[in-house]
């Protein structure tokens, strides 16, 4: 029988970061994977091919819009669905081929197959009806999660599709029906737009993007709608008729009254994904989970049961990537007798559209519910020189400093590049730096970074370019 200092169960970004960092800690590893490929959603089915759409749709759409006013003369671009769909694959498999380069490299185990957990120190690991038991000194769920359904709408992947489906649809709909204005729904609404789709987002709340700065979602919203976005808020849909040719959806007030039927070509249900535990044998193995059916764990990712550990979507938190990834490594440090930590606080959000929107730390919502007193710099992309010579002047930065220390509790952003931007932000909160700090440092000109500068100088009211 195999043993391992560690048995990582999915190889998501949480799981395979997990296990290269603790292999370079000299622990011997395997992972276990149920998936053909490994990568889990991040590389599969979600970062990566959704990205690979957003910029192959983007250049479609910049192509037909922005390149003749540029003195940029091209024909219409035609679009090559199969070519778009195969730039994706591309990007997926050398994604996935460098995730097992990587096991390779660090000379950790694949095992292929479900992971069950048998309990402190063993891992059933089955596959094609075959099975084998590893033992191990530890475990790490990192299991991930999976799509949340809608009671009554059934999703067959063709016309009534997740994420997943909208990342492989064979032809472009004429019209799309979105249900959930969150980030799914924006960023796979715009790639269809662009390509050609008529959007109409419906909305649970009166607001998209909940969880992001209020201000910075209403500017955003406008920005899509001028885009061609149409949003019903405050509505959900209680129904999809898939019987004819029209999918036919019934739509109701989300406080009730009347509902109204709207017709669509392809219906996508984005409404938040849940934690995916089938098969791993928690409840008789007697790991806890909490309310949500998420893992539940301590403040060293630590479960109820000796030597489980979890991480990642499967736990609270933020469904992210990168806080999968940051756990992965905290983790496996953790592990080693090292004092790995993620700090929750600073934690960046990116929205991957056109314009990007982008965030870290509280929001004004949450500053003004703290009952934190705050000062607020705000500086428009329309005022930064780069944007206005790249014509690309949607947008502004919004810093939020605590009014007395000056220290920076939160950064938001909505404009081109936002999502490359936050980081700057992300460093100086890291280091508990003020806006006054940020304020000070040399900022390359001409860029569109300058705005950051630009705004953490508004914090103290001294803007210079506007
Ligand atoms: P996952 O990536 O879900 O991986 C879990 C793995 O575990 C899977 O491979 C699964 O097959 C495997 N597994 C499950 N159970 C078992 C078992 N019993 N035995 C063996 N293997 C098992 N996040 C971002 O930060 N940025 C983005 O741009 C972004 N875009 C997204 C776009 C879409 C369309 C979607 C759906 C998600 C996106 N996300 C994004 C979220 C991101 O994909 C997740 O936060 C991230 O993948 C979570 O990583 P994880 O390691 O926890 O789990
Ligand atoms: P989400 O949580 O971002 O948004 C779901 C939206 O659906 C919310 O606005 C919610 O109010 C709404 N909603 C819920 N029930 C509804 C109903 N019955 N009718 C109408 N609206 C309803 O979830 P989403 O977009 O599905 O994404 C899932 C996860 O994937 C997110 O947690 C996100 O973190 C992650 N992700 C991250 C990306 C990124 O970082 N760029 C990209 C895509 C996904």
């Amino acid at each position: 029988m195999a043993t391992y200092d560690l048995v990582v169960i999915g190889t998501g970004p949480g799981g395979y970061v997990c296990a290269v960092r603790a292999s370079q800690l000299g622990m011997k590893v395997a992972v276990v994977e149920k998936n053909a490929t490994l990568g889990g959603t991040c590389l599969n089915v979600g970062c990566m091919p959704s990205k690979a759409l957003l910029h192959a749709s983007e250049m479609f759409e910049e192509a037909a819009h922005s390149f003749a006013k540029m003195g940029v003369s091209v024909s219409t671009p035609k679009l090559d669905l199969p070519a778009m769909m195969n730039f994706k694959q591309q990007g997926i498999d050398g994604n996935v081929k460098g995730v097992e380069f990587l096991m390779k490299k660090n000379k950790i185990d694949v095992l292929k197959g479900t992971g069950k957990i048998l309990g402190t120190g063993k891992v059933e690991v089955s596959a094609d009806g075959k099975s084998q038991v590893v033992e191990t000194k530890n475990i790490v769920i990192a299991t991930g999660s999976d799509i949340a359904r809608l009671k009554g709408i059934e999703i067959d992947e063709k016309r009534i599709v997740s994420s997943t489906g909208a990342l492989s649809l064979e032809k472009v709909p004429q019209r799309m029906l979105v249900i959930g204005a969150g980030v799914i729904g924006l960023e796979l609404g715009s790639v269809w737009r662009r390509l050609g789709s008529e959007v109409m987002v419906v909305e649970f709340l009166d607001r998209i993007l909940p969880g992001m700065d209020g201000e910075i979602a209403k500017q955003f919203q406008r920005m899509l709608e001028k885009q061609g976005f149409a949003f019903k808020l405050g509505s959900k849909v209680t129904g999809v008729d898939a019987s004819g040719k029209t999918l036919l959806a019934k739509i109701e007030p989300a406080a009730g009254g009347a509902a109204e039927t709207i017709e669509a070509d392809v219906v996508l249900v984005c409404i938040g994904r849940v934690p995916f535990t089938d098969g791993l044998g928690l409840k008789e193995a007697g790991v806890a989970l909490d309310n949500r059916g998420r893992v539940q764990i301590d403040a060293h990712f630590s479960t109820n049961v000796k030597g489980v550990y979890a991480i990642g979507d499967v736990v609270a938190g933020p469904m992210l990537a990168h806080k999968a990834e940051d756990e992965g490594v905290a983790v496996a440090e953790i592990l080693a007798g090292q004092s790995g930590h993620v700090n929750y606080d600073v934690i960046p959000g990116v929205v991957y559209t056109t314009p990007e929107v982008s965030s870290v730390g509280k929001t004004e919502e949450e500053l003004k519910q703290a009952g934190q007193a705050y000062t607020v710099g705000k500086f428009p992309f329309t005022a930064n020189g780069r944007s206005k010579v790249n014509q690309t002047t949607d947008g502004f930065v919004k810093i939020l400093a605590d009014a007395k220390t000056d220290r920076v509790l939160g950064v938001h952003i909505v404009g081109r590049e936002a999502g490359e931007m936050i980081h700057e932000a992300v460093v100086l909160m890291e280091f508990g730096g003020s806006a006054e700090d940020l304020a000070r440092s040399c900022h390359a000109h001409p860029t569109r970074s300058e705005a950051v500068k630009e705004a953490a100088l508004a914090v103290g009211k001294r803007a210079i370019h506007m």
